[in-house]
């Protein structure tokens, strides 16, 4: 689990610097492909999906699982979103960051802090025995507290044999009727989808990429972790997003 986490997560890291203003998001993709290749690993939604990319690249106003395109050039400013799952050696791995292309003309800073803060504080939250809504709790307080709002139709999974294994739907709100609680030695995928406007991902037009309900700007930060009777380890924490 932690070979085909550091090769998820050095990709995304690598990803998220390659990024500039009047780079295609095919350009940073195919980038990113390589990258996998050179790790020996192979990209989940590529194998899993024949999703059309070896990321998913969501830019602007798209949520997640955006196709990567030639047509689709980075400007200063953009709110991206990189998503990086493969698999390597049997084992799969998944992780992503919001981040904004060169300046931040827009003021986006705080939703994207926001979002990394918020990722840290739930994942500490989580330990053996804690309940799974428990987390989902604690991230739509968190997001509501500083304003903003959570995708209630996305979340975080369990992984490892394949890219989404059993606990399903680490929600990012509290769903009073989830009575699970979170196993020792399980390895999830715990991801935020915090927002501006929507509360709801529909399909955004192609058949992958996912927009927000009422619009806005949404962020997702994830790290694969294993829960532990202590502070979880993390195992995708080379991707660097809380430096
Ligand atoms: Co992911
Ligand atoms: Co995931």
């Amino acid at each position: 689990m932690q070979e085909a986490s550091n090769a998820v997560a050095l990709t995304l890291k690598e990803m998220s610097a390659y990024a500039q203003p009047g780079m295609s998001t095919k350009e940073l993709d195919e980038f990113g492909g390589r990258l996998l290749q050179q790790y020996g690993a192979k990209s989940a939604p590529y194998e899993t999906y024949k999703f059309p990319g070896y990321t998913c690249i969501s830019r602007n106003n798209e949520v997640c699982h955006g196709v990567p395109s030639k047509d689709k050039i980075l400007r200063e400013g953009d709110l991206l979103n990189i998503d990086v799952s493969a698999e390597l050696n049997g084992f799969w791995s998944d992780n992503g960051g919001s981040i904004i292309v060169g300046q931040d003309i827009h003021n986006q800073t705080a939703l994207v802090e926001a979002s990394r803060n918020i990722l840290k504080k739930a994942i500490y939250s989580i330990k053996a025995g804690s309940k799974i809504n428990d987390l989902g709790g604690l991230i739509e307080k968190e997001a509501k507290t500083q304003g903003y709002r959570v995708i209630k139709n996305l979340g975080g999974h369990g992984i490892g044999r394949s890219l989404h294994e059993q606990p399903d739907g680490v929600l990012n709100y509290r769903d009073r009727f989830d009575q699970r609680r979170f196993r020792k030695n399980t390895v999830v995928a715990v991801e935020t989808f915090i927002s501006t406007h929507s509360s709801w991902a529909i399909e955004g037009g192609d058949e992958f990429t996912l927009i927000g309900d009422k619009g806005g700007f949404s962020v997702q930060h994830e790290h694969t972790i294993v829960v532990t009777d202590g502070e979880p380890i993390i195992l995708t924490a080379l991707n660097g997003i809380w430096d």
